[in-house]
């Protein structure tokens, strides 16, 4: 197929898809938010001819994906190895026809986020500052972003996060959350100082209320431009943009050794870095898609990124200074699934790799489905009895249906050559006219982001299409007016046609096998949107077209019953874990503690050792002091077991003592090690005792 060609001074669109976090695979909640969305209107600014880099890549730092590998016990590079390959395979199945797909983890990336910090820290944007920050002790790490969780001070969510409460969208600092707790550890934070560098975005809030709630008043979504509105009316603070932790894009400054990055500064230039990376391929100029005021800049992203690319990464490009701000940024709200929010640990989802097994070859039946229920304005519900009706009722019955009748009867007729119309009736002549509006009509949707709407008039095309042919009744003129039948074939498969190119966006394999089945390779150019108006007609008298396939099949109510059985047995599966964690607590043990790799537990340093001698330790309720044969050297141990055993009584018992641990000072006597102890069921402190089947003192416990 000829590619249409486009002028030389084309617009320039770079439109960006969130980068998705590799700590899991892409479901569609994700697909419904941002990728369909950005892909309709990618795909649609292409077919107007226009000069498009559609961006995306793999989100590969940060929290989520360290507690990732933490939960499966492997490295974070496994992680975003793993679920980088399935994602960007799944997106590409799915025909989401991204002009690249990078990852954070790629050296362009590291070294583009390394120097647009560095030029913002020689050009004195950052504070530096020593700062308290939440720390967990037992842990030895700072709590940064997910790592701690707490009550959002904005809405009082109990599960927000160190950086964000995910349930009204604010970004704020970890100490700001109102009763921290670990998620490694489960307890109480401390505070403890160490260096950052912070944005000062109380800076940019003049710019920001001007750029966003003036100029963008009239052409930015009503959810989002809520959003924004209510975080500059409460005013903006600095914000920390690195972290202490140890994987991510090191702090590019002297000193700043163990600290990275924070995600959220390094991700949105990912969309520079990829575009940098398609750029060098294809041999174009990143920087005309990044730097030229006349470039529209569009980020479709889910309505938990708002604060991120509207007030932090423009406040960062303006900083800057070299680089354009968004044209729009049109978020969506999120999709439910079955009346549930979706939720990856929970497994409460529709995974994209799953569905592209389940429903192979039928993406568009997917793409239709999302965008026919796109939480476009405010929340909104995927269920799969509605995905079985939009297939059979819609695609099947109206699309499919038109499509087939007229593939049908002009192989039956006219041995699949267009016939030559003959004088056009009223009725042909205002089809023909009606036909025409509609690149114009769905394209103003499609520059208001409204994809439902424009989808639903696309579908009015094909009606348009079913009407005409009911009305003009070709398989009866056949018999009596052979003149008028050609006319009426020779109209609707200029419907047929015009339906091939602006379905494109929308459902684009049914756009391809449609093109195939019209014979449009063999046009003299590819049609563009604006020719299905433009052009006088769209397919000639005497061109012949293909066999015809089927271009969608009845969905049976059998496989929706598969996909309701997946889903009943995630809720039992989800009830028995929950009621296993309630018996837990019932019984007080205390929940298991995150998996550690034998490393770590090889560290520990466990001997038999036997208690030689035991006094009281004088002022001190709690504490004997206690002399400890460890096989290794006699020591002293302080341990806090007065009040459940008297010092003469324990004199000759065998114990489990950790024996590496760091000494420490106890009311003056350094304790050179612990002893471990637990608890009976009456709640008194026994003794891990080793046994006294003949096991020597210093002999190792593994
Ligand atoms: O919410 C998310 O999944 C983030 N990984 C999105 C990042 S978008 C960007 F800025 F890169
Ligand atoms: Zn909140």
């Amino acid at each position: 197929m000829n590619s249409p060609q486009k002028p030389a001074t084309a617009d320039k669109y770079t439109i960006t898809a969130a980068l998705p976090y590799t700590n899991g695979p892409v479901h569609i909640g994700h697909l419904a938010g941002v990728y369909v969305p950005a892909d309709i209107y990618a795909r649609y600014q292409r077919l107007q001819n226009k000069d498009v880099a559609f961006i995306c890549g793999s989100d590969e730092h940060g929290v989520a994906i360290t507690l990732k590998a933490k939960k499966e016990g492997i490295t974070p590079q496994e992680v975003v190895d793993k679920y980088h390959a399935i994602i960007k395979k799944s997106f590409e199945d799915f025909g989401i026809s991204f002009d690249n797909y990078s990852r954070t983890s790629a050296e362009i990336h590291h070294k583009t986020a390394s120097e647009f910090f560095r030029k913002m820290y020689d050009a004195g944007q950052f504070i530096e500052e020593v700062t308290e920050q939440l720390f967990d002790a037992e842990a030895n790490q700072f709590l940064a972003d997910r790592f701690v969780v707490g009550t959002c001070p904005k809405c009082g969510f109990e599960e927000a996060y160190g950086d964000q409460c995910e349930k009204c969208g604010t970004s704020h600092n970890a100490t700001d959350l109102i009763n921290p707790r670990s998620v490694i550890s489960g307890n109480k934070p401390v505070l403890k100082e160490t260096k950052h560098w912070f944005l000062p975005l109380e800076n940019y809030e003049d710019f920001l209320k001007q750029w966003i709630l003036v100029d963008h008043k009239k052409d930015w979504k009503t959810n989002v431009l809520g959003q924004c509105k209510s975080w500059l009316d409460d005013g903006l603070r600095p914000r920390a943009v690195t972290r202490d932790l140890d994987w991510g894009i090191p702090v590019p400054v002297k000193g700043a050794d163990g600290k990275v990055l924070y995600v959220w500064f390094d991700a949105p230039i990912g969309y520079i870095s990829s575009t940098k990376e398609w750029a060098e391929r294809e041999g174009k100029n990143w920087e005309d898609y990044w730097k030229d005021e006349n470039t529209k800049l569009l980020h479709f992203i889910g309505k938990d990124n708002i604060v991120f690319h509207c007030i932090i990464f423009p406040a960062m490009l303006k900083a800057e200074g070299s680089y354009i701000l968004p044209t729009n940024v049109p978020a969506n709200e999120f999709l439910n699934l079955e009346g549930n929010k979706i939720s990856t640990s929970k497994n409460w989802a529709v995974w994209l790799h799953e569905y592209l097994e389940d429903f192979s070859n039928q993406q568009d039946v997917l793409r239709y489905a999302l965008t026919a229920n796109a939480p476009e304005t405010k929340d909104n519900d995927f269920t799969w009895a509605d995905f079985q009706a939009r297939n059979n009722n819609e695609l099947v019955a109206i699309f499919g249906n038109f499509i087939n009748r007229v593939m049908v009867l002009t192989d039956k007729y006219y041995e699949g050559i267009i016939p030559e119309p003959a004088t056009f009736s009223e009725v042909d002549e205002q089809t023909l006219a009606e036909l025409k509006a509609y690149p114009e009509v769905i394209a103003s949707s499609l520059e208001r982001y409204r994809f439902r709407e424009a989808q639903a008039e696309l579908m009015n095309v094909a009606r348009l299409g079913n009407k005409y042919l009911a009305d003009e009744e070709p398989w009866k003129t056949i018999k009596i007016d052979e003149e008028r039948t050609k006319t009426v074939m020779y109209v609707a498969l200029q419907i047929a046609s015009a339906l091939a190119v602006l379905s494109e966006p929308f459902l684009p394999f049914t756009s391809q096998k449609l093109k195939e089945m019209l014979g449009h390779a063999a046009l003299v150019e590819a049609l563009s949107w604006n020719d299905i108006s433009t052009k006088p007609e769209l397919l000639k008298p005497g061109h012949k077209i293909n066999k015809a396939e089927l271009l969608f099949s009845k969905i049976e109510d059998e496989q929706i019953e598969n996909q309701l059985n997946k889903l009943k047995q995630t809720k039992m599966e989800n009830t028995e874990n929950k009621e296993k964690i309630a018996s837990a607590e019932a019984s007080q043990v205390t929940p298991q503690k995150e998996t550690i790799q034998y490393d770590d537990f090889a560290k520990l340093d466990l001997r038999v050792g036997t208690i030689i001698e035991a006094e009281k330790m004088p002022k001190a309720d709690k504490l004997l002091v206690l002399k400890i044969d460890t096989g290794i050297d006699v020591r002293t141990i302080v341990s806090g077991i007065a009040e459940s055993f008297k010092p003469e009584e324990i004199i000759g018992k065998k114990v489990t003592v950790l024996a590496n641990l760091a000494p420490r000072a106890l009311r003056g006597v350094e304790s050179q090690g612990m002893i471990l102890m637990t608890e009976n069921a009456d709640g008194k402190l026994v003794f891990v005792n080793p046994g006294e089947d003949g096991v020597e003192n210093g002999a190792t416990i593994n």
